[in-house]
């Protein structure tokens, strides 16, 4: 693991771009898997800005998000495919068809999640994967857990992850309760893993991330085993390391 504490979200949100902008720029067809949530957002607002400067173009790029919330539609204001749409992909040049986020209400799940994990191999595997934590270690909606998720499945939410993301749903009997998201051997196939973790509330989970045992107690301390995972903190996040 590299871990490298920055000041604030602005500099690791520059960073961070930074080395999406690169990949872009030096591969052919590059393959980028996003993440949802507040962590990575002033990280898409650099690329964007970028792309507005004519510095990077997403056109060759293709793209797979982390996980999708089931039972609500993807056209709802809460979808992880609203998200992503709004904070990035309207605004730059990615064609839509090579955007992949997981469909929250598939048909038959088993298909779907397998038919996923394949896509992402037949690309030729995620070059950087973008990744935020959740406070119980989680990362994508892998949540602690006495084994360590292989592929792409369907999960049952915690407590604690309704807890923080009930907010975006007015209340937590109106936030899902389940979802569809990469597990942790799709992520951990990644060539490159970039996690940001920013604020007071994730230095817990970040610690034990980074120090704690790699246990599916705390799903990101798998991290520790992987070849390039680049640790991005701001001062408050590593504040008990
Ligand atoms: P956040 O969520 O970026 O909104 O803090 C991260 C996560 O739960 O994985």
């Amino acid at each position: 693991m590299e871990i490298k504490v920055f000041k604030n979200d602005e500099e690791i949100a520059e960073k961070a771009a930074g080395d999406i902008i690169s990949l872009v720029n030096s591969k052919n067809n590059p393959v980028i898997g996003f993440a949802t949530g507040a962590s990575p957002v002033s990280t898409y607002k650099r690329i964007i800005k970028a792309y507005n400067e004519g510095k990077v173009s997403f056109k060759n790029v293709t793209s797979f998000n982390l996980d999708e919330y089931c039972t609500i539609p993807k056209s709802d204001k809460n979808s992880y495919y609203t998200f992503m749409h709004e904070n990035l992909f309207d605004k730059i040049d990615i064609d839509e068809k090579n955007i992949n986020i997981p469909d929250g209400n598939p048909a038959n799940v088993e298909e779907f999640c397998n038919g996923y994990d394949k896509k992402i191999a037949e690309k030729g595997g995620i070059d950087i994967q973008i990744l935020g934590i959740g406070r119980n270690g989680h990362i994508g909606f892998n949540e602690p857990s006495d084994i360590f998720t292989e592929q792409t499945y369907k999960v049952k939410l915690t407590e604690s992850t309704v807890e923080a993301n009930d907010k975006y749903f007015g209340s937590a009997s109106l936030m899902p309760k389940e979802a569809i998201t990469m597990g942790i051997g799709s992520i951990m196939k990644s060539k490159t893993i970039i996690l940001i973790a920013c604020g007071i509330e994730k230095a817990e989970a970040v610690r034990d991330m980074i120090k704690g045992n790699v246990t599916p107690e705390c799903p990101a301390s798998i991290l520790q085993k992987h070849s390039d995972a680049r640790i991005y903190l701001d001062e408050d996040a590593a504040s008990l390391l």
